[in-house]
């Protein structure tokens, strides 16, 4: 009899939790409360029971309507809730406008960029933001003693790894593994111990491209260059090169934009102009043509061919783009900064 009490009272509950109205509900209370339900009957039937078994079929039996009763209350207060909240909405009002999310800004001119490149025949290539010397330095031939790689400029891991202090890694990774021709762009990180200040910052991206082949020339290297400034700085966009020197290539430039605000003119608004301190000009890179010793290193035939390469930072550009005067604003994901350059 206990037994069955029992079964009645699990049966119950489970009946209540699983009505999906009040009316099923309803049902449940009948079925298992009613005048003419089991629990009932054996409530009717105590006094035909042998003395000793009444207290306790009686207790059980007082006990499992309770239950039931409780839980009938309980679910029918839950659906009462859930029919009114429903009946709450009002279709009526203005919704609640959703903000389209949109390209980080740096992430725009990185994107253009490698868009431009990427008509002109150079495909992505990838390598690790953590480094080894011999990709970082040696292969782009860098001097044992040469400043870039003091502990005051690059991070160095306690393994004697680094972080990579610009994308000409990439340069090295690409050559080791596929013979020439070669027309390769690079995206990435990269890292110096910089104290940071509005146009200097210890993290930061570069874009770097190579072409091997040969009979490749640097006034390619100049066509290539004046039109990813035309892509992302206007199409009057003019470059200059200015000789320079980078252990990696020979001879090498430093190579500046026309200035985007003066037009080139060195002043605007009736004064010198701000943004290229009346110089009609605003520095970008280096470039130059690939230094026979890094051939070498990665096992080219540098009688046979010859390649440009170049990087830049992208933020910079990003800066001149947008009137951008504090390069930190890339990195620290304030929505007031970044929203600025969204469409929506
Ligand atoms: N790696 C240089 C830097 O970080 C930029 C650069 C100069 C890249 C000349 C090149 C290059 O590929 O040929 O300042």
């Amino acid at each position: 009899m206990l037994n069955e009490i029992e079964d009645i009272l699990q049966q119950a509950l489970q009946a209540v939790d699983a009505a999906e109205d009040l009316k099923a509900l309803d049902e449940v209370r009948v079925r298992f409360t009613g005048r003419r339900s089991r629990l009932r009957r054996i409530l009717g039937g105590i006094g035909d029971l042998p003395g000793d078994q009444r207290p306790s079929v009686g207790q059980a039996a007082g006990k499992a309507q309770r239950r039931i009763a409780e839980a009938l209350e309980g679910r029918r207060l839950a659906l009462e809730r859930a029919a009114e909240s429903e009946a709450a909405i009002d279709f009526t009002l203005p919704g609640r406008p959703q903000r389209r999310g949109h390209t980080h800004p740096l992430s725009a001119t990185a994107d253009e960029l490698v868009d431009a490149l990427r008509q002109m025949g150079f495909t992505v290539a990838d390598g690790p933001e953590v480094e080894d010397e011999h990709h970082n330095f040696d292969a782009l031939n860098t001097p044992a003693d040469h400043p870039a790689r003091d502990e005051q400029d690059t991070f160095y891991l306690t393994d004697g790894r680094l972080l990579r202090t610009h994308t000409s890694t990439v340069q090295i990774r690409v050559m080791e593994r596929q013979p020439p021709p070669v027309r390769v762009l690079s995206v990435g990180r990269c890292y110096r111990k910089e104290s940071v200040d509005a146009t200097h910052h210890m993290v930061f991206h570069q874009i770097e491209g190579l072409y091997v082949d040969r009979g490749v020339s640097m006034a390619e290297l100049k066509g290539t260059l004046t039109a990813l400034g035309r892509r992302v700085l206007g199409g009057d966009t003019r470059i200059r090169f200015r000789p320079h020197f980078f252990p990696f290539t020979e001879p090498s430039v430093e190579y500046d934009f026309s200035c985007t605000l003066c037009g080139g003119r060195g002043n605007s608004d009736g004064g010198r102009c701000r943004v290229c301190r009346g110089t009609g000009w605003i520095e970008i890179g280096g470039a130059g043509m690939v230094d026979p010793e890094v051939f070498a290193a990665v096992g080219y035939d540098a009688e046979k061919y010859t390649g440009f390469a170049f990087g830049f930072g992208i933020e910079r550009v990003a800066m001149i783009r947008h009137g951008i005067d504090d390069i930190r604003l890339f990195l620290e994901s304030d929505l007031r900064f970044t929203r600025q350059f969204g469409s929506g």
